[in-house]
């Protein structure tokens, strides 16, 4: 199989309930990586430019369900399945959800 241009790393790490942090798989991000694969593949994009991954916990666990896509380096928080396509679609014309995007900390934050 070919590199992909992309990789969307979708966090799937699952903590014990009542964990404080919570976790991404308890916001739902399991079925997140399922819906985001099959909405790739009906793009046309799954084979040659852009594959989702599942991945352990990005640090991001305020924002779940997060998703880090690379080389882009796009940060994305509190994803929903609601989210896929529009996701699927940026991916799909090198574009950026917006409304998604985590801000970086500022510089010696
Ligand atoms: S549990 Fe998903 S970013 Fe930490």
């Amino acid at each position: 199989m070919p590199h992909r241009e992309r990789y969307l790393f979708i966090c799937t790490n699952r903590r014990e309930e009542g964990n404080p942090k919570g976790s991404c798989a308890q916001k739902g991000s399991e079925e997140l990586v399922k819906r985001m694969k099959a909405a790739l593949l009906e793009r046309g994009l799954a084979k040659t430019a852009a594959r989702a991954c599942s991945t352990s916990c990005l640090d991001l666990c305020e924002y779940g369900a997060s998703i880090v896509i690379e080389p882009d380096h796009i940060v994305y928080g509190n994803v929903t399945l609601d989210d896929v396509d529009a996701i699927a679609d940026a991916v799909a014309k090198g574009e950026i959800v917006q409304r998604l995007v985590i801000a970086p900390p500022a510089k010696g934050a």
